[in-house]
């Protein structure tokens, strides 16, 4: 019977695995080399180059070309024509001296090794090459700071400064209860108590809330675990056959298709945006002179922490770390960082430039705000035509669903599903429109806000007319039902991405992301509304209070946590299921340990800084 079971679960990999044989695979070039990068660079007249290069057969017919060209076109696995190396020239082609041209020097050292396997290789991209006199003045750091890195260090001074004040303002004014605002709020002891605080009592609505915490901090734990495999796939692997064969199998679905999770969070920012906005609109009627007001909060407790983040990865990552990929890969991204700068802090990096990414993540804060303004005007005008609030918001929803499907069928846009490969995840989906234009774009979450919103108005209407909900004892098929078949769509993705008509797929971008969120927004629901269960015990526990608190700093600082993990090694690295957990559970500590004092120091004074001028 297992046997059966496990060969049904195998056989869509079998079926399209044109797998080689261990011999035939032994004759490949390997894809990925790296040299000893310190001891290179420690010469005097070291040189050490990083490229990508494409190869050609040297004669025809090439048997092994033709293998390498033939085992490429499997979507699962990586681009066998393409080579990755990171070579000590000065040391290994020590004859090819004479060559002043760096690159052209690499080149020709690469091709004369190519030349074994009756191969032609050409420089495809260069990352980088090095002298040893470039690598000794960076370690002496004898380059001078450039104004940005000035810039940043004198923000992180005056932050600094802020919370020193404000603590000694708020130690020696003990117990004066006239305290200046502005000045009390930067107090690091008071912003501990309320990162630490357990607020179990006070506005039952409010402490109904609660489990939020506990849901967003296992979606960060989900998003850094995939995050940790997308890192390792995207550096040099010692083993990359291991990454295409694991690519087959079914579990993986979790992570390639469980991506869309992440709009979990969209639903609930904007079910709390509207839920609260409603039980104001109880004391005062909401209009749209508030907006502004609205505006600048959102503002204020998300640019501080999300902008310093940004502004380190701009300024000092690409210098804090070394090795042969960081280079390549940190001081790349940080690059992006720098050039991008300026459309994180206006919220548009999705829009500008998306295939230039700076901290992948940081979509996720774009869109989320941008549909913030949406979901806030949707909120003011339908407050005052409650009645007509549920269906209203239901069409809409219907229709951004029907919008991302014609968009998809138009521009032949895919879910993540169907383009997360090893090759594709290697460059975050560089050249695949997507996710660029799909995954990353506000117009992709829309549904999802608007189901958040669709559940604020159900939950406040019927709190508002009395109704008990978890006296409804048939809402406890749905709300037990819904995490299993959100698991069961996931996990269908395996099988799922074997059809691809066009229309099957837009259909399927039509659907993925409302039906998740609606799915999702049950379970919040019924937790919202009382309704028991093991989902509802698991995040109600109240040691996520805090780590849920912090999750805005975890989401903005942990990508560059990982790559100091991750991007700093010397060898190419032996992937494994270990050690992607390994990286996973480094990465949480330290973006959990890093979070305390930028939620405590940065962004919790910032933001009632603001709000205090406000007053
Ligand atoms: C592999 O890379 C080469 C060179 O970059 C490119 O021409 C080719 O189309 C790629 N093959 C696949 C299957 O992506
Ligand atoms: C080195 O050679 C490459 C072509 O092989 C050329 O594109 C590049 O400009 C040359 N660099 C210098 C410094 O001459």
């Amino acid at each position: 019977m297992q046997r059966v079971l496990l060969l049904l679960l195998l056989a869509p990999a079998l079926a399209h695995a044109r797998d080689v044989t261990d011999e035939e695979y032994s004759q490949f070039p390997r894809l990925f080399q790296l040299d000893d990068y310190e001891s290179c660079l420690a010469r005097p007249g070291g040189l050490y180059c990083l490229g990508s290069f494409t190869i050609a057969p040297l004669s025809h017919p090439s048997p092994l070309y033709n293998t390498l060209k033939e085992y490429s076109e499997d979507v699962h696995h990586f681009n066998r024509t393409e080579l990755h190396r990171g070579y000590c020239v000065s040391a290994r082609c020590a004859s090819l001296a004479g060559e002043r041209n760096a690159s052209r020097r690499f080149e020709r050292c690469v091709a004369a090794r190519a030349r074994r396997h009756s191969l032609h290789v050409s420089l495809h991209a260069l990352s980088y090459c090095r002298t040893h006199a470039q690598e000794y003045a960076r370690q002496h750091s004898s380059e001078p700071m450039d104004v940005p890195q000035k810039l940043f260090l004198t923000v992180l001074a005056g932050l600094l400064a802020m919370n020193v004040i404000g603590t000694a303002y708020d130690l020696l004014t003990d117990d004066n209860d006239k305290k200046l605002a502005a000045l009390s709020v930067w107090s690091v002891r008071d912003n501990w108590r309320r990162l630490t605080a357990h607020y179990t009592d006070g506005d039952p609505r409010i402490s109904a809330l609660s489990p939020v915490q506990g849901i967003r901090v296992l979606l960060m734990l989900l998003i850094m675990a995939a995050h940790s495999g997308c890192i390792q796939d995207a550096l040099y692997i010692y083993n990359p056959r291991w990454v295409e064969q694991i690519s087959h199998h079914p579990a993986l679905m979790f992570f390639l298709n469980g991506t869309s999770v992440v709009q979990l969070f969209i639903t609930l920012s904007n079910f709390l945006l509207a839920y609260n906005l409603l039980l104001f609109s109880k004391v005062q009627k909401l209009s749209f002179r508030m907006l502004p007001y609205i505006a600048i909060k959102r503002i204020a407790r998300i640019s501080p922490v999300y902008l310093l983040v940004v502004g380190y990865a701009a300024t000092w990552w690409a210098s804090a770390g070394s090795g042969p990929l960081w280079p390549a890969v940190v001081g790349a991204e940080s690059e992006a960082c720098r050039r991008k700068f300026w459309t994180h802090a206006l919220f548009l990096n999705n829009l500008v430039d998306p295939e230039d990414i700076c901290l992948v993540q940081t979509w996720f804060l774009a869109v989320d705000t941008q549909l913030y303004a949406v979901a806030a005007v949707l909120t003011v005008y339908l407050s005052s035509r409650r009645e007509r609030a549920l269906p209203v918001l239901a069409g809409l929803v219907a229709a951004s669903s029907l919008l991302n499907g014609l968009l998809a069928y138009v521009f032949d846009w895919k879910s993540l599903m169907y383009i997360a490969y090893p090759s594709t995840l290697r460059t975050m989906y560089r050249g695949v429109p997507s996710f660029a234009r799909l995954y990353e774009a506000p117009w992709g979450s829309l549904p999802p806000c608007l189901v958040g919103l669709f559940f604020a108005f159900l939950h406040f209407e019927l709190q508002e007319a009395g109704v008990k909900v978890s006296s409804y004892k048939w809402l406890r098929l749905p709300y037990h039902a819904a995490p299993v078949l959100t698991v069961s769509w996931i996990m269908s993705g395996h099988w799922v991405r074997a059809y691809s008509a066009p229309w099957f797929v837009a259909a399927y971008v039509a659907l993925e992301r409302p039906l998740l969120s609606g799915l999702c927004g049950i379970v919040m629901f019924g937790i919202f509304n009382g309704l028991e269960g093991w989902l509802k015990s698991l995040f109600a526990w109240r040691g996520w209070q805090a780590m849920g608190r912090m999750s805005l700093a975890v989401l903005a600082v942990h990508w560059c946590v990982n790559m100091f993990v991750a991007a700093s090694t010397h060898q190419p690295v032996h992937a494994s299921l270990l050690s992607v957990i390994m990286d996973w559970l480094a990465t949480s500590c330290f973006s959990y340990a890093l979070a305390i004092p930028l939620t405590v120091m940065v962004e919790m004074p910032a933001q009632r800084f603001v709000t205090a001028l406000m007053m």
